[in-house]
């Protein structure tokens, strides 16, 4: 076919991302983790991730172009994430991708990670709609953006709230962390949550009292949460009664995915916008995406999100949003691309 074949490279945290996509047609999605060395320091050490992308980059191009049954030589364009991120581990995906846009004599794209998460999701249903409003929940990010054009443009992407201190995934982090539960806690909250009660305690809903939503309408706040959860947990301990995880799982569980997706329905709402669309590494959560689906329907809105294997941070979010950026004649970068651990959406 003549669509172009796009590799993408992400290193923004600890995963090592390649992913090969044609168009929009995802061929392969190869992903390194060094998150076991991360565990036992509770969060991601920034020099350790520098040093694993390094040792895993070589590897993870092989395997994605031998998963994808293509040379290198044929792909038509490098795209890779500069930001924002770690700037150590940035670096090594940048200057990777640099390597091989003049080894191979093709173009190399500047992808933005939080747009990638969003972009990522045309690999499983098309085309996005447009314009959508985009909840982008992730370990470093939560956001609520109106896109109608994802490779940004003039006004493609419109920041409508954002987290005001804690992201999401940094909520979930820092609260399996208090229960005792491994890191990256996400994915362990998530199944300790299906089995406990999510009325079981009544945490606070951050920013949804009449006077926060004046200024803060679709703005987020998770801090206040945990704080929540820590004193909690706490008291429990002190009374020498046993912590009920499950439980204190699904409860905090419930009190964030309640103010995503009712943030995310009103944004809808109000912007006159019929879908919406989940990324990011906690649109992984099962009982965000069932809450999002239930509250967006009964609005008459649509719910897209990838897969969760897309949803966390991968190399074939990064190709398709460079697949997007050729396919709407966006100019290349300059190959002194610099990363930009701060870039905004
Ligand atoms: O997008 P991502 O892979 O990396 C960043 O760009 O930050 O997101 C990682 C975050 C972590 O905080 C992780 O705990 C969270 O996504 N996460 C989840 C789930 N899976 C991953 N949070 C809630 N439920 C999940 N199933
Ligand atoms: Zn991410």
């Amino acid at each position: 076919t003549d669509q172009p074949l796009v590799l993408g490279i992400e290193t923004s945290c600890d995963e090592t991302g390649v992913g090969i996509v044609r168009g929009n047609t995802l061929l392969a999605d190869a992903v390194a983790s060094s998150v076991e060395e991360h565990a036992r320091f509770g969060g991601v050490v920034p020099e350790v991730a520098s040093r694993a992308h390094l040792e895993a980059m070589v590897p993870t191009i092989e395997r994605a172009c031998a998963d994808a049954g293509i040379r290198l030589l044929d792909v038509d364009a490098i795209a890779v994430t500069n930001g924002p991120g770690l700037a150590g581990a940035l670096l090594v995906g940048v200057a990777a991708a640099k390597a091989l846009a003049v080894g191979l004599g093709k173009p190399i794209f500047g992808v933005n990670h939080l747009a990638a998460h969003v972009a990522v999701d045309q690999l499983e249903h098309g085309p996005l709609p447009s314009p959508c409003v985009a909840l982008l929940v992730s370990g470093g990010h939560s956001s609520l953006l109106r896109v109608s054009d994802v490779t940004g443009g003039d006004q493609g992407v419109v920041p409508l709230g954002a987290t005001i201190d804690d992201a999401a995934g940094e909520a979930f982090d820092k609260v399996a962390r208090l229960l005792g539960l491994p890191f990256p806690g996400g994915p362990h909250i998530d199944r300790a949550a299906r089995s406990g009660s999510s009325v079981y305690v009544d945490f606070p809903r951050g920013l949804t009292s009449r006077r926060d939503l004046e200024r803060h309408r679709f703005d987020f706040s998770f801090s206040g949460l945990k704080t929540a959860v820590a004193r909690w947990v706490e008291a429990r301990e002190r009374s020498g009664e046993p912590v009920p995880v499950d439980d204190v799982a699904a409860s905090f569980q419930e009190a964030v995915v309640d103010v995503l997706t009712r943030k995310a329905v009103d944004a809808a709402v109000s912007e006159g916008i019929e879908d919406i669309l989940i990324g990011g590494g906690v649109a992984a959560n099962s009982r965000l995406r069932v809450l999002a689906e239930e509250r967006a329907a009964a609005k008459g809105i649509r719910v897209r999100v990838p897969r969760p294997g897309l949803c966390t941070d991968n190399g074939a979010m990064v190709a398709a949003l460079g697949a997007e950026m050729v396919a709407r004649g966006r100019q290349a970068s300059p190959l002194d691309l610099p990363a930009d651990s701060s870039l905004p959406v």
